[in-house]
């Protein structure tokens, strides 16, 4: 059947699987194959032409899998390369930046949103872009926290050293007055508790992929692509390499548990 396809995600690693977790709550009947490119990750402080050629072959890997959308849960990759994906795609694609700008500017009262994410996200202006797109009278802050990616993926979530590391980062934004925060990084809604009590629990905290997650229910309803079934879904996850931490890592990201993992060889480096 047409809707029984799955759903693809990718991302250039664990990280996506936070996206995978909001669309398990949101669309609890979705098959889903999800690919992380866990032999090249981190894509946030890569080149953007690299970043590009990595999600040209990222796409290829969902694509042997007959899926009827896919959705980039990386959002260095959604910044700087959803058109490549869509180019390949013959299926609808969606990234993570559109949903989330989206979210914030309906939020801000202020009109002053901060957004948060890797190196890559923040010097491609796409959130920025995105949110002037709706309306141009919002002012954008920008903040680039690569250090949270490696703080998320080591469980340091209650730890004095992220708080410190959360302060740093998030001063400067405090500075301009923001009510909402974008978690433009799929590794941040892991810090949300941390990050939130460092703000004070004065500013709103956007997690993209919970508002990707809503923007995919609408149009696979909207292109009648939704499943039908209320079979227990079937999840595939695959990567390119089986990394030590994966399984311990993914699981906390996910929020459940992984079953079997695939390895995908042959991706160049
Ligand atoms: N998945 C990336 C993102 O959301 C974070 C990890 C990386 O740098 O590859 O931007």
């Amino acid at each position: 059947m047409k809707t029984e396809r799955p759903i693809g995600v990718f991302d250039s690693g664990i990280g996506g699987l936070t996206v995978v977790h909001a669309l398990t709550r949101r669309m609890p009947h979705e098959n889903i194959v999800y690919f992380g490119d866990t032999a090249r990750v981190p894509y946030g402080p890569k080149s953007t032409q690299v970043v590009r050629e990595y999600a040209a072959q990222d796409t290829d890997v969902l694509l042997e899998h007959d899926v009827k959308m896919i959705i980039v849960a990386c959002n260095t990759v959604s910044a700087v390369a959803l058109d490549i994906v869509q180019k390949r795609a013959k299926v609808p694609v969606m990234g993570v930046i559109l949903p989330g700008a989206g979210a914030a500017v309906k939020t801000t009262r202020k009109k002053r949103i901060g957004i948060i994410g890797t190196v890559g996200t923040i010097k491609s202006n796409a959130y920025t872009n995105a949110i002037r797109q709706v309306d141009p009278e919002v002012q954008v802050f920008g903040k680039a926290c690569p250090l949270f990616v490696p703080l998320a993926e080591e469980g340091w979530i209650d730890h004095k050293a992220t708080e410190l590391i959360a302060k740093e980062y998030l001063f400067p934004l405090t500075l301009e007055k923001i009510d909402t925060l974008v978690l433009g990084c799929t590794h941040y809604p892991i810090l949300k508790g941390v990050i939130a009590r460092v703000l004070q629990n004065s500013v709103t905290l956007i997690d993209s992929g919970e508002a990707t997650a809503e923007a995919a229910a609408v149009l696979l309803e909207e292109q009648h692509l939704k499943n039908t079934s209320t079979l227990k879904p079937n999840l595939r996850f695959s990567v390119s390499d089986v990394s030590h931490t994966f399984a311990e890592v993914g699981e906390r990201f996910l929020g459940q548990r992984l079953g079997r993992v695939h390895r995908v060889s042959g991706l160049a480096h």
